[in-house]
């Protein structure tokens, strides 16, 4: 996936859209390989790359050196950068300013969550400045303090029209597919159903337009908590402990480096310094 239309056309194709999140280089280089349809440069870095205790310490500036080793990973494929907590809340300059920054760190969209008068004039903004939006609604991370923790959304019927009218005004305003987290299927299929952009499901059932998780956590690299949403697709943590600890002992007990991975000295030269002795 090249480009911001393909999102739709995947949806209107009935195609569901692989999505996965990357921090570095070799990582989106492998995503590419696997050709997974578009990259997010999710702001779960803070915690997943970086060890902070939530994901509202990461400044735009930090996310932009993530953004650049990911675009050099995956070159051809659409790279979303996420807008971290209050690097596009003050005002819309300050939106502007930072989404600016991720573009030119390589990214081809940026994604803003949730969904107010504020949002929706900035998410306008950067559309008619060239920067696709996607959007993000249901459990937004950025506001878990005012939410009161990891809360289930769009729990009644009630509830889920709220969310619904919030994704028809970020279809409105232009976004290109909204990220739908945490909240029961029939809440998301009932969504999806009704919005003509794609909805990018996470926690949220598999009658989404396409689903996101964090690639830490399908591999089972992150191991801090595991989300009931996320399905492990490998133990890296038990195949990277494995092999360190293999390492380990064959340097203690100089297995490690053998012949192979040596440089021999021609016979001469060790006579040479041998004789210097
Ligand atoms: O930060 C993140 O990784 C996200 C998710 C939607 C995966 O926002």
């Amino acid at each position: 996936m090249k480009t911001v239309n393909s999102f739709q056309k995947l949806k209107d194709n009935n195609e569901k859209i692989a999505m996965l999140t990357a921090y570095d280089y070799s990582t989106a280089k492998t995503l590419e390989e696997a050709g997974i349809d578009a990259i997010l440069v999710g702001d779960s870095l803070a915690m997943v790359a970086l060890g902070y205790r939530d994901t509202y310490i990461i400044t735009a500036d930090e996310m932009k050196i993530f953004v650049k080793a990911v675009s050099k990973g995956a070159r051809n494929t659409f790279i979303i950068a996420d807008m971290p907590f209050m690097s596009y809340n003050i005002n819309v300059e300050q939106g502007m300013e930072n989404a600016s920054k991720m573009i030119k760190a390589g990214a081809s969209a940026i994604k803003l969550e949730g969904c107010n008068k504020y949002i929706l004039t900035l998410t306008k903004r950067c559309i008619e400045s060239g920067i696709p939006v996607l959007g993000h609604l249901g459990f937004t991370p950025q506001l878990m303090n005012t939410i009161g923790g990891h809360k289930i959304q769009g729990k009644t019927a009630e509830m889920t029209e709220e969310i619904l009218a919030s994704a028809k005004k970020l279809e409105e305003a232009g976004c290109f597919a909204i990220v739908l987290e945490l909240m029961p299927s029939e809440s998301a299929k009932y969504i999806t159903e009704n919005l003509q952009i794609p909805t990018i499901g996470i926690g949220a059932g598999n009658e989404c337009s396409g689903q996101i998780v964090v690639t830490d956590d399908i591999l089972g690299k992150y191991t801090d908590f595991a989300p009931k949403f996320v399905k492990k697709y490998a133990d890296l943590h038990k195949v990277v402990l494995e092999s360190v600890s293999n390492y380990k002992e064959e340097v203690k007990t100089q297995a490690f480096p053998s012949k192979n991975e040596s440089f021999e000295l021609n016979p001469e030269e060790q006579i040479k310094l041998l004789s210097n002795d």
